[in-house]
């Protein structure tokens, strides 16, 4: 069969990207497409939510390149799509990442979500610790199933202004469900691919969950744009691992935009001083290590009226709205 360039290359462009359901050709899918010496037809095909989605596309691009137009070979390379159409406003992640557990990875991210709902943004928390999921807890959010849209997005539930998925919302309370690798992968794919967040979200700020591994790569290949902000504590301990997560990062190409320092001191209002139960110097060895800044230190304590959220009212929470603001700077929303 002799087939020309021009024939392939409208073929392939009618192919559905389906994170899309538009033509590749509309979407700006194909950014390299050439017949090789030996006849192999080579291409970079770029695609929204690519690992749901890319089986399914190689499998009607090799059949129609192989099958149909009868090619001797075929060498597809897929890429992330960048494509924005028009009028629609790309989601914006920060995960929040500190490597050792317990410092309080899901007490920031709550909190500075509600510190960047008191700035008048629009903000979703994908609770992606699918072991230990922990915001629906942090956040006080009664657990019920998440509804889907007619095309099979599922539905945040919403408190305060925030929404959240989360895995707890999909398990029976009284019935600990056995989450294993895969099903651990399909739910990240769902998250970060299938939520109906509200059209005017600012920023998705990711709950990780402790340790290094399996999970960051992971969000790493679904949202490889995600910023990151790295939490620790003042501690020797929590600061050596808060870096090597940090470094970790950076390698995989993201971008680390700043560190907190939780639990960095003690108010101690009967003499105006602050006491540094767990020393000190973390958060700032973590941010130069990191090259990045240090943008807040949050103090021990816990809101007044109970709960784990601060009102805007209290210092801590004054504390969380600057943090906010930076946060609204560097990742201009
Ligand atoms: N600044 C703080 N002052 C006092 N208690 C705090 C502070 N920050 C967090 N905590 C408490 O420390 C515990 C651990 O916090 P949190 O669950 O947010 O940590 P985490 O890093 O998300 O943990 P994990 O690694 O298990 O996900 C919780 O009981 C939380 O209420
Ligand atoms: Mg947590």
């Amino acid at each position: 069969m002799n087939i020309n360039y021009d024939e392939l290359k409208k073929r392939i462009e009618a192919i559905t990207d389906p994170g899309f359901d538009k033509p590749l050709g509309e979407v700006d899918g194909i950014k390299k497409l050439v017949i090789g010496p030996t006849g192999v037809a080579e291409m970079e095909i770029y695609l929204k939510d690519r690992a749901r989605h890319e089986q399914e596309v190689k499998i009607k691009i090799i059949r129609l390149v192989k099958v149909e137009l009868g090619f001797p070979g075929i060498k597809i390379d897929f890429f992330d799509s960048e494509f924005v159409p028009e009028g629609v406003k790309p989601i914006k992640y920060l995960a929040i990442a500190s490597g050792k557990g317990g410092v309080g990875k899901s007490t920031v991210t709550a909190n500075l979500a509600a510190a960047l709902v008191r700035a008048k943004k629009r903000v979703g928390i994908v609770d992606a610790d699918v072991y230990g999921a922990s915001i629906p807890h942090v956040l006080e959010i009664a657990t019920k199933p998440l509804k889907s849209t007619a095309d099979e997005k599922m539905i945040p539930l919403e408190k305060d202004g925030i929404e959240v998925v989360s895995t707890e919302f999909f398990m029976p309370p009284e019935k600990p469900l056995m989450w294993r690798g895969p099903m651990l992968g399909k739910m990240l794919v769902h998250f970060f691919g299938g939520v109906k967040w509200n059209d005017a979200v600012d920023l998705v700020l990711i709950d990780l969950p402790p340790g290094t591994g399996d999970v960051a790569l992971d969000v790493n290949r679904f949202v490889p744009k995600s910023k990151v902000l790295v939490v620790t504590t003042p501690h020797v301990n929590a600061a050596q691992i808060a870096i090597k997560a940090g470094l970790g990062a950076q390698q995989i190409g993201h971008e680390v935009i700043g560190v907190v320092e939780n639990m960095s001191y003690y108010f101690n209002a009967c003499n105006n001083t602050r006491e540094y139960l767990f020393g000190s110097g973390g958060g700032a060895d973590v941010a130069k290590k990191l090259g990045c800044e240090l943008m807040e230190s949050i103090p021990i304590g816990q809101p007044v009226d109970g709960g784990y959220v601060f009102s805007g009212k209290e210092n801590a929470g004054k504390t969380y709205d600057s943090l906010a603001e930076r946060v609204i700077d560097v990742m201009e929303i």
